[in-house]
């Protein structure tokens, strides 16, 4: 299936960011934009802000004494992507306040695909690609997916592109995050060819599964749910762009990390079809008593790590026949 074409350039982001930490201002550009487009030449920008090395020396500076690690290429992306002189000046000036990249520019690059990240919703992490990629090993062509906690739905869109055909149904809590999944998946859709069943690539807005249609009941063989899994007590050693600028329902995982999982991993038996996966993110740290909360739920576990994407991810397999 093609890859969408986008609009923008590419967010440098990392693999190397999780839940914790929007991480942007830490992050590496990745080796190549996943979805072609023209790259504008280093000083060329086509939208009157000077092509001269001053403004983008400028522009550098200001972001690298920000603490922006990556300062040249946030300041390349920035240059490019500002509409006019003026949006260039204020767009800087959010970065440096501490605002997500991905807020700043409007979007983030999250398995091959483009996505619309909104004010507030939650930037979807490179390292939660490897959930994606264990995920897509699992789910065969025209599955039913449900992409719980989706955010700016971009795991479900990533994971119905790389699989064809599939039925993806999405949900969460948060206002914005499901207007901004509905945008993104409307927009994928139309240009990879999601599936358009009828009652397909829905966005529902509530708590857990209780916004689906019971249609679905027993019928999810790809359940993903990137849940919020940072204790309580530690968000207030997340890194401001995380505290700051993404709802803290994104992330407060309750006083162990573990609520909201508990939650999903109880009602997963019954949403799932006979030997459908649930796979979720968690920290090494959490890993035992996820596992055990997830078998105590009845679901046979396994863990998958990566050590390049610095990411752990727990897949819980449903034993009913
Ligand atoms: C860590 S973010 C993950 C978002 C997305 N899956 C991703 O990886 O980019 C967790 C998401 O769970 C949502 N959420 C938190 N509690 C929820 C609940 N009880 N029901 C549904 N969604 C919830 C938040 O609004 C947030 O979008």
């Amino acid at each position: 299936m093609s890859v969408p074409p986008s609009p923008r350039p590419t967010t440098p982001a990392s693999p190397r960011t999780g839940p914790e930490s929007a991480g942007s201002r830490d992050a590496r550009p990745p080796a190549e934009a996943a979805v072609p487009q023209p790259t504008p030449a280093r000083h060329e920008p086509d939208n009157g802000i000077p092509a001269d090395p001053d403004t983008f020396a400028t522009v550098t500076d200001r972001l690298r004494a920000a603490g922006c690690v990556f300062a040249e290429d946030e300041a390349l992306l920035l240059v490019t992507a500002a509409a006019t002189p003026a949006a260039l000046w204020a767009m800087v000036d959010q970065r440096v306040a501490g605002l997500p990249l991905e807020h700043v520019v409007g979007w983030a690059e999250f398995g091959g695909l483009r996505v619309s990240v909104d004010p507030g919703v939650f930037v979807p992490r490179r390292r939660t690609e490897f959930l994606v990629e264990q995920a897509t090993a699992l789910t065969r062509r025209g599955a039913v997916i449900l992409d719980l906690c989706c955010g700016t739905g971009a795991l479900g869109a990533a994971l119905a592109v790389a699989v064809a055909d599939a039925e993806l149904h999405a949900a969460d809590i948060d206002p914005p995050a499901v207007a901004c999944a509905r945008r993104n998946l409307a927009a994928i859709a139309a240009s990879a060819g999601l599936s358009l069943r009828s009652g397909a690539n829905q966005v529902y807005e509530g708590d857990l599964y209780e916004p689906l249609p019971s249609h679905l009941r027993g019928r999810v063989e790809v359940l993903l749910a990137n849940v919020p899994y940072v204790p309580t007590g530690e968000i207030e050693l997340l890194p401001v762009e995380a505290r700051l600028y993404e709802a803290r329902t994104a992330l407060d995982g309750g006083a162990d990390g573990l609520e909201v999982l508990r939650r999903v991993a109880a009602g997963a038996p019954d949403w799932l079809a006979p030997g459908g996966h649930l796979l979720f993110e968690t920290s090494e740290r959490q890993v035992p008593h996820a596992v055990e909360t997830v078998e105590r739920a009845g679901l046979a576990a396994r863990v998958a790590t990566s050590e390049d994407y610095w990411a752990t991810v727990v897949i819980a397999t449903s034993h009913r026949p």
